[in-house]
């Protein structure tokens, strides 16, 4: 990774993947400066950034990306952005969407000014496979593909993703994007399938499978995201998106419910079938040959990474306990109390 940017500034490096990413970093040998800028959301968690805190090359700025002023400001002093920083969860946009259009797209708008202004010598937006939609079986999206969002998630990762287009063909900021797919491992917080099923089950309460649970997902150890993130900040083309998938064949609500049980020798009762989703997309599947071109490639199976991730959460109760007891109860059950009683039968 010798070409790596030597002063980063990291937005959103305080939640579950950015804090992965500048974990990565600091742990390199030659180890670059990086500021962290993050503005605590609910999502956010310093405890996510534990380890690093005393490493000499660590800066946290607790601020908001749409504060132009601020932006601005750390933006002089490192040489490139990299933008973790966003409002993530599905369910959430579908319930209030009003914070993703401000932060993921006003915010990314904001940081693509101050790299244009600071003449930064990269920009690396971190965006999704949701920007592709439904993709029926048994097409692979490819970066050229067009977007197709369908949430107002996914559709704010798409504002995000045509003004960093735009600001590399106006004024030739060398963005990159990458598309990740559906992210789980440690320190993430236990409101996405994979955390909250594996909590559920430690705790012996139900898992709540939308539908038929039949809607499949590319699942990828959040490390193995860090890592594609920094080949393609390394080595990706400006201008250019970059498709981050584990491959193989993705995986259905049900069978990662089933992987959870397995690992936490918890009952199948324990899967409680609820309401779809409004909107669901019934599938994501990526073709990837355009990082892995670059030499990325993904270390973890997923059997490899869940055993990990259940274990991680067995044995780190203090993150997830008084999450799951404060802030996150108001949002379970206002997203799931219309969805119970309205159980759909298992296919
Ligand atoms: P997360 O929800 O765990 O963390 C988001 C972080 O952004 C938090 O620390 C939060 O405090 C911070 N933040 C939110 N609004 C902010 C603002 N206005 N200013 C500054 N900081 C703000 O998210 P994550 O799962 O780590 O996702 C990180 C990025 O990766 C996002 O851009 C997301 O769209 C993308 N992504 C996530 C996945 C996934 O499965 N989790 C997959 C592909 C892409
Ligand atoms: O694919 C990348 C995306 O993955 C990221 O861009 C998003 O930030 C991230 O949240 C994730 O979005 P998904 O909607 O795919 O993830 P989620 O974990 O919410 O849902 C995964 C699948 O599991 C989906 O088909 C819905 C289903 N599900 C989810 C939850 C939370 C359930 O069946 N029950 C649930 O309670």
């Amino acid at each position: 990774m010798a070409e790596l940017p030597r002063r980063l500034l990291v937005a959103g490096g305080a939640g579950f993947i950015g804090s992965a990413f500048v974990r990565l970093m600091l742990g390199l040998q030659q180890a670059p400066q990086v500021t962290v800028l993050d503005k605590l959301t609910y999502a956010g968690n310093l405890a996510n950034l534990a380890e690093v805190a005393e490493h000499p090359g660590y800066r946290f700025v607790e601020g908001d990306i749409c504060d132009r002023e601020l932006v601005e400001t750390l933006a002089g002093e490192v040489d490139c952005i990299v933008n973790f920083a966003a409002e993530t969860h599905v369910d959430r946009s579908i319930l209030d969407p009003d914070a993703f259009i401000k932060t993921d797209v006003y915010g990314t708008f904001s940081l693509l000014e101050a790299a244009r202004v600071h003449q930064h010598r990269r920009f690396l937006q971190v965006s999704t496979d949701e920007v592709y939609g439904d993709v029926e079986a048994p097409a692979l999206s490819v970066e050229d593909d067009p977007p197709r969002p369908r949430s107002p998630y996914s559709a704010s990762k798409v504002g995000a993703e045509m003004q960093c287009f735009a600001y590399h063909a106006t004024y030739a900021v060398p963005v990159v994007i990458t598309r990740g797919s559906n992210t789980y491992g440690p320190h993430q917080y236990p409101e996405k399938i994979v955390p909250l099923f594996v909590t559920q089950a430690l705790d012996s309460l139900p898992m709540p499978v939308y539908g038929d649970g039949g809607a499949v997902r590319d699942y990828l150890y959040v490390d193995d995201h860090a890592r594609g993130i920094a080949t393609v900040l390394a080595r990706g083309t400006a201008g250019r998106a970059y498709n981050l998938g584990q491959g193989g064949d993705p995986l259905n609500g049900l069978q990662v419910a089933r992987s959870v049980l397995r690992l936490t020798g918890r009952p199948a009762s324990l899967i409680q079938h609820v309401a779809d989703r409004p909107g669901h997309d019934r599938r994501y599947a990526l073709d990837s040959s355009r990082a892995r071109d670059l030499g990325w490639t993904p270390e973890l199976d997923f059997e490899s990474g869940m055993e990990r991730t259940v274990a991680w959460y067995e044995s780190h109760r203090e993150f997830w306990e008084p999450i799951k007891s404060g802030e996150f109860l108001d949002f379970y059950r206002r997203n799931y109390r219309p969805l119970a009683g309205t159980a759909t039968a298992p296919s």
